[in-house]
């Protein structure tokens, strides 16, 4: 058996917002204990949408800034940069090779990001899926916690590991690299494990505070959308209370949540960012209006962020701590992304 190990990352567009902390960054903070995890800034795919970047570094340094702020130890666990790792881009080289066309044909967010010129879009923006496969099994990480939204996109590199392990069977049996897993029922002598995505908690897809049937994204054009994780107690307490509601109020079961899309988004979040299920959010609020609710949730997600916002900006007002942060993570990563390349090369035939 594989021992756990976690990868994930975060692209260094825009900024951080809730649904990122919620559904990605707290989590990553969360499996730190007992795990191997190895986290990422994943610049290389922020090429993929847009190519010139004017920012690129500092936001590099934001979003190791927002992990470390977070709570992620970079000296027991990972804490780097994609494009420092040659291997990443190697490696998804060989999954391009993997991967089938009609699997990229059916990436919703390629639709999504493509938008309706999809001819203008860029070969990096639908080969994004296979890079990703490249990030998560250049280490054979077993486990990634992710948004909902990254679902498609963990199939994909299931996918693409299970064709290589049985495309090259025969050569990883031949070296000493390989690993017994089991798929379905079936005992498959592999390279690469199938990766469990983990998704869930409260909130795996925070929605718009403007639009409880949109995602909260950094690409929204409305800044009162999202909660910003540098957004000061001013900008949280004004987003929250103009955030889209119904005329009812909490109800006290999940149920009287139906077909109320932004009165739910505003219980997951609570209950994301109090560590209390939503059942006990509407115990606790049941019967109450917004005009109770929305004061509760703002003190508490000021009480939640502003440590981080504040441990970002000292962060940031001297980066070389950040710097050296990632220096450090950078040598580590690629000496662990060296190993799969070499044990690959052999497998392969190099
Ligand atoms: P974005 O999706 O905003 O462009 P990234 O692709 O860098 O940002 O996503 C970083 C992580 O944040 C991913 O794991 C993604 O699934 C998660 N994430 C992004 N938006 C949301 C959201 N609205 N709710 C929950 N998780 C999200
Ligand atoms: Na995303």
């Amino acid at each position: 058996e594989f021992k756990k190990l976690v990868f994930s990352g975060v692209q260094p567009t825009g900024n951080l917002h809730l649904g990122n902390y919620l559904g990605a960054i707290r989590r990553f903070v969360q499996l730190q204990d007992g795990n191997d995890c190895i986290y990422c800034v994943v610049d290389l795919h922020a090429l993929t949408a847009q190519l010139v970047h004017d920012d690129m570094l500092s936001q590099t340094r934001s979003i190791a800034a927002a992990f470390i702020a977070s709570g992620i130890d970079a000296e027991k666990h990972i804490v780097f940069n994609q494009s420092a790792v040659p291997q990443h881009a190697e490696l998804a080289w060989i999954f391009n090779c993997v991967a089938r066309l009609g699997w990229m044909n059916r990436m919703t967010q390629f639709k999504d990001k493509a938008g309706k010129d999809r001819e203008q879009a860029s070969l990096g923006l639908y080969a994004y899926p296979s890079l990703m496969a490249a990030d998560i099994l250049v280490y054979r990480a077993t486990h990634v916690p992710v948004g909902e939204d990254q679902k498609q996109h963990l199939e994909l590199t299931r996918d693409i590991a299970m064709k290589f392990n049985l495309d090259y069977a025969s050569h990883i049996r031949k070296t000493n690299y390989g690993i017994d897993i089991t798929v379905g029922d079936e005992p498959v002598h592999a390279y690469f494990p199938m990766v469990e995505p983990l998704i869930g908690g409260p909130a795996p897809r925070v929605m718009s505070l403007r639009d409880g049937t949109k995602k909260m994204s950094k690409s929204d054009p409305s800044d009162l959308s999202r909660i910003n994780l540098m957004d000061d107690e001013d900008a949280i307490s004004r987003k929250i209370r103009k955030a889209k509601t119904d005329p009812d109020g909490l109800p006290s079961e999940i149920a009287g949540l139906e077909n109320r899309p932004e009165a739910e988004n505003l219980v997951s979040i609570y209950a994301a960012l109090a560590d209390k299920t939503r059942e006990q959010v509407l115990a606790e609020f049941g019967g109450q209006q917004f005009s109770v609710f929305k004061p509760a949730l703002i003190d508490l997600a000021v009480q939640v962020l502003s440590p981080i916002t504040g441990e970002m900006r000292r962060l940031m007002s001297d980066t070389s701590h950040i710097d050296a942060i990632l220096r450090n993570g950078n040598e580590r990563a690629r000496a662990r992304a060296d190993v799969t390349m070499r044990e690959l090369r052999e497998i392969i035939g190099f």
